[in-house]
């Protein structure tokens, strides 16, 4: 059944760099490198809807009224410890949004989320939050993280992940129907320890060339 909040960015640029990451040979510093600079990509496709206002500009030659982003307010968290990949490169791209952390990690025996951090901006409440984790598996981790944002109050979230199974998707989208989604891919299924396959293995080793 398909997902009505999902958006998968099928631009040639985002699904090359996917590749790279995907190979197993990608050395640990190339792989930091080039989740950065797909999730500034992504971060294009993520930001399309945001506000724009008519302001009045000199350029050299005449005045005219140009768009500029109205000043919608920004916050990106990033899901520890794999999610801070992500966040380098929509900083980049949004260098006035506030920044917040979710410390959850995989329980490994029952793939269940136990948190050990959180912290985001007070006035998350005014804010698009852009929720940051490349892997969404079975899709629990994600949906602890916006349980606890909406317990601070936040209340437009939209998830930003480089490769989706197929049961986190479900998973996700049964509890939190009205957060949209945006991946770089959908895959064909999780294996037994609850890795995507194909996937591109354990995203947080694979950043930081921890096994
Ligand atoms: N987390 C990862 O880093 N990789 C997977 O395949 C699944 C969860």
């Amino acid at each position: 059944m398909p997902i009505p909040t999902l958006t998968v960015i099928d631009h040639p640029l985002v699904q090359h760099k996917l590749t790279l990451l995907r190979r197993k040979e990608t050395p640990t510093a190339r792989f930091q490198e080039v989740m950065r600079e797909l999730s500034q990509l992504m971060g294009y496709e993520l930001t399309r809807d945001l506000p724009l206002e008519e302001c009045p500009v000199e350029t050299p030659l005449t005045s005219f009224d140009a768009p500029l982003l109205t000043g919608k307010k920004l916050c990106l968290v990033s899901i520890m410890r794999a999610g801070q990949g992500m966040l380098d490169g929509m900083r980049a791209l949004l260098p006035s949004a506030r920044i917040g952390h979710i410390g959850l990690y995989r329980d490994q025996e029952t793939l269940t989320p136990v948190e050990y951090f959180f912290k985001v901006p007070e006035d998350i409440e005014e804010r698009l939050v852009i929720l940051l984790d490349p892997m969404l598996a079975t899709g629990h981790t994600a949906t602890a993280a916006v349980h606890r944002l909406r317990e601070a109050g936040a209340v437009s979230i939209k998830l930003a992940i480089l490769v989706a199974a197929p049961e986190g998707l479900r998973n996700f989208h049964d509890a939190h129907p009205d957060v949209p989604v945006y991946a770089a891919a959908v895959d064909s299924r999780l294996d037994e320890n609850g890795y995507i396959l194909p996937g591109l293995g354990d995203a947080g080793d694979r950043l930081y060339g921890t096994r």
